[in-house]
């Protein structure tokens, strides 16, 4: 008797289980943009060859005028609203034109059901195409948007002029050595490990389990203060605040249309198993015409440095930049934004011509 209700028991218990399983792998219908119920649009967009639209704001001098134009690529939870630190005076003393843009699934831009690296890098070719920008341009990728960086490196490096990777995103699942994979990984927050884990080899799952409520998530996902340094955390708070006070930054918005089509798209892809390896791709600039940089935080508790490093060297021709006090707030820290974009534009020899304003 006993051990038939246990039996009976177990499988009601299995029977919630594969319900649940079967429920959590159906992805939510998306918020339709533009549709009666659905967000507005409020962004200028370009249309894609497959009809998807991409939203994009503009900033800096006018395009006709530039002598530089760099195409930016937001990271996690965040749209072009966010824009990137980079000094007034410095964007008019160089001529910098500066496009930024919601990625699909983000803010104002539609949602891409056949998202993967590849499709992040066209996008980019195709948005700096309907707006002109020429045969050659510079792209900037912060955070998780590193690694449309990397695709653009991979799959339109004849259309860039120089890339900059500032505390780009790393995936553990790269093949990378066991001691550097180990080393990097074993830092991470139990509860990251757990959502990285399932967001590589479950990611139709990923989904119900941000959604859930029984166990807590992971703290970078989350953007909680466990996964950042003391340094970073009064920078962003700072910025996070000013932003909402300005009005330029919704937080609401990254997310609008839905968490599956912008953060979970996000995690399954850069934490999948990429059909490129970045530490095989080529050099795009064979004749030193441009140059590619990655920028890292040695303090960094999103972004481990181990991976980073591994990255550079593998890669000689990348210029590697690690500041040994920086977190993950790295390119908002003083004066650090307008040094990558001075090194971007003008090389490492120019980076040092003034003094660097912290030191100022
Ligand atoms: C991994 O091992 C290699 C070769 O022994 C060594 O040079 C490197 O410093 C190690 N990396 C880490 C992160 O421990």
């Amino acid at each position: 008797m006993i051990a038939l209700s246990k039996i009976a028991l177990v499988s009601a218990v299995a029977l919630l289980g594969l319900g649940w399983a079967y429920q959590a792998t159906r992805p939510p219908p998306p918020a339709i943009l533009g549709a009666p119920g659905g967000p507005p649009i409020s962004s200028p967009r370009i249309r894609l060859k497959d009809g998807r639209h991409l939203a994009y704001r503009e900033e800096g001098v006018r395009r006709e005028n530039a002598r530089f134009r760099i195409v930016f690529i937001h990271g996690f939870s965040s749209t072009k609203e966010s824009g990137f630190p980079v000094s007034q005076e410095l964007v008019e003393q160089l001529g910098i034109y500066m496009l930024f843009f919601d990625r699909a699934g983000y803010g104002d831009s539609d949602a891409n059901p056949k998202r993967c690296l590849k499709s992040d890098a066209t996008d980019v070719e195709e948005l700096a195409d309907a707006l002109q920008l020429g045969d050659r341009f510079y792209v900037v990728g912060c955070s998780v948007g590193g690694y449309p960086a990397w695709s653009c490196l991979k799959y339109i490096p004849n259309r860039l002029a120089g890339v900059a990777l500032a505390a780009p995103a790393v995936n553990y699942w790269w093949p990378l050595p066991a001691n550097v994979s180990r080393a990097a990984y074993g830092r991470l927050h139990a509860r990251d490990r757990r959502t990285f884990w399932i967001a590589h080899h479950a990611p139709a799952l990923l989904h119900a389990w941000l959604a859930q409520k029984w166990f807590r998530v992971s703290p970078i996902v989350r953007a909680e203060r466990d996964a950042f340094t003391a340094k970073d955390w009064e920078i962003l708070t700072a910025l996070w605040r000013k932003q909402r006070e300005s009005g330029q930054v919704d937080p609401a918005k990254a997310t609008q249309q839905g968490t599956y089509e912008s953060l979970c798209r996000d995690a399954t892809i850069l934490f999948g198993t990429w059909e490129f390896d970045p530490t095989e791709i080529e050099n795009p600039f064979p004749d030193g015409e441009g140059g590619v940089s990655i920028w890292q935080g040695r303090q960094d508790k999103i972004v481990q440095v181990e991976i980073q490093r591994y990255v550079a060297q593998k890669l000689p021709w990348v210029r590697y930049h690690e500041h040994p006090e920086a977190g993950h707030a790295l390119p908002d820290m003083d004066g650090i934004g307008d040094e990558i974009i001075r090194e971007l534009l003008l090389g490492e020899s120019e980076l040092h011509q003034e003094p660097r304003a912290q030191d100022a």
